[in-house]
């Protein structure tokens, strides 16, 4: 995308991507210290941000989830979308309040917002309280970069694609179900899409890295894994091999960890081998999570997603007819420019067909640097909230229908945690990744359970665990 032209800023150019070892600083300096860490946006910033935990408390620092009472703050952001933008530059403003009492404090901000130079110059000439700035591509660093902070700002984002680092000792939030991360990056450009320049062209792990991973998870219990990448079904396209999804989705699932997720798949590298495999293992579970983005050809030629509204219901079936009891979420993006109310309605008309279980709907709104925000954002905001409201109301009466098929019935599923219904409630998710709040299930954290549903709402499931009697 662009090249960072700050003057403070060290700019490494025309690196070659290689895979290395990860550094794991470990230091005493930060003893009884704190830090705090809030993470914006997708799974890939959520499990980034497992990868900090693991940097900041190997030099000593202890989490804590009081900003307040923080000896450093790091804010790892997200640059998709706006709204996550003006919340990063929110928090700042209690961030600085803060750091006027407490001059030591360090304070970090990460990830993909600083990618984009506007932000990094801003952070530079508005927010000097900010010690570093990091980018997606030297997350690495960032223990080094704690271990010699100063009051002097120090911003090193890097455009070009960072080394693939192995051996990371990350801090997994759950003992259960943890990511994995199979590929950086996304070579698609879909043209409302900032993901490609925030974090660079697409760079696959290596099979047997990957596997390697898989099987240390599940040697220390992880029942559940889910592979993650921005586009998953592209795996492999840059290795100089022909081993690609399909095969690496096989060779996890014998590897016999009770459950294996994958997200997100795009529609065009979806292909019919990929289908069978997850229909072939009891282990690969019948989800899929399949944007769509707009049901109108037009605007998805604009959009630059390579399939048209037919090829997507198609897939769409294929995969509905092959796997069994397969449930399919979606993305979908309203107001694209030049969407028209024809184009809305044939969005309309494919979730109709497609009648998803569930899906995230967005504004669109124009991102700095990709192709579509050179095209005049043309569409009133009362007109896309308007198409978003309508759009909401279907898919989650189409969510409500496929989780009233479940009353009655008995669901194996995998408790995460307490609920947020309280009353000594847990809760989980099906198979298919319906959240269920469990009657019963106290004593069963981390364990895949039998459970009977007795209630169906439009974003979660009631139900009773199931008393097995031995005789
Ligand atoms: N505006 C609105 N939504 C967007 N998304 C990505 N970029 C934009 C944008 N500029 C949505 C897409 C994607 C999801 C993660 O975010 O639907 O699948
Ligand atoms: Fe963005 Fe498209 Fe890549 Fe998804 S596939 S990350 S929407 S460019």
């Amino acid at each position: 995308m662009h090249m960072p032209n700050l003057k403070d800023a060290k700019i490494r150019t025309n690196k070659k991507v290689e895979t290395k070892l990860a550094s794991n600083l470990k230091s005493e300096k930060f003893k009884n210290k704190k830090y705090f860490i809030k993470t914006y946006g997708c799974q890939m910033n959520v499990h980034d941000s497992e990868e900090i935990k693991g940097i900041v408390e190997n030099l000593g620092f202890s989490e804590t989830i009081n900003l307040e009472e923080s000896d450093l703050v790091i804010l790892n952001t997200c640059a998709i979308r706006e709204n996550a933008h003006d919340k990063v530059f929110g928090f700042l403003g209690r961030v600085k309040h803060l750091k006027k009492d407490k001059s030591e404090l360090i304070v970090c901000v990460g990830g993909c917002m600083p990618e984009q130079e506007s932000v990094s110059n801003l952070l530079k000439e508005k927010y000097p309280f900010v010690n570093i700035v990091f980018g997606t591509h030297n997350i690495n660093d960032l223990g080094k970069m704690i271990l010699e902070s100063s009051n002097k700002q120090n911003i090193e984002v890097y455009s070009v694609e960072g080394d693939i680092y192995e051996g990371m000792e990350y801090k997994r939030d759950s003992k259960y179900s943890a990511w994995v991360n199979i590929m950086y990056g996304c070579d698609k450009f879909c043209t409302y899409c900032i993901v490609p320049y925030t974090r660079g062209k697409q760079r696959s792990r290596k099979i047997e890295d990957i596997l390697k991973e898989v099987q240390e998870l599940k040697d220390k219990g992880y029942e559940e894994i889910t592979l993650l990448g921005q586009n998953v079904n592209a795996y492999g396209k840059d290795l100089e091999s022909d081993y690609g999804f399909a095969k690496l989705l096989e060779e996890t699932a014998q590897i016999g960890i009770s459950r294996i997720r994958f997200v997100t798949s795009h529609p065009w590298d979806f292909t019919d081998e990929m289908i069978d495999i997850i229909a072939k293992y009891d282990n690969i579970m019948p989800y899929i999570h399949l944007p769509l983005q707009s049901g109108s050809t037009n605007i998805l030629r604009l959009m630059g997603r390579r399939y048209t509204k037919e090829e997507y219901i198609n897939l769409y079936n294929k995969i509905k007819n092959r796997i069994p009891g397969v449930s399919i979420t979606t993305d979908i993006i309203v107001g694209f420019p030049n969407e028209t109310d024809e184009d809305f309605n044939e969005t309309l008309e494919v979730v109709d067909k497609c009648k998803f279980d569930g899906a995230f709907t967005f504004i669109y709104s124009p991102r700095e640097g990709t192709p579509a925000a050179k095209i005049k954002d043309n569409i009133d905001l009362k007109i896309k909230e308007e198409r978003l409201q309508k759009l909401n109301e279907k898919i989650n009466n189409y969510s409500l229908e496929h989780n009233k098929e479940y009353l009655g019935k008995k669901v194996k599923v995998l408790v995460i945690g307490a609920s947020e219904k309280g009353e000594g409630k847990m809760c989980g998710y099906t198979e298919t990744m319906k959240l269920v709040n469990i009657s019963g299930a106290e004593k069963d954290l981390g364990k895949i359970i039998e459970v009977e549903i007795t209630e169906a709402k439009s974003f979660s499931l009631d139900g009773n665990k199931v008393i097995k009697i031995n005789n």
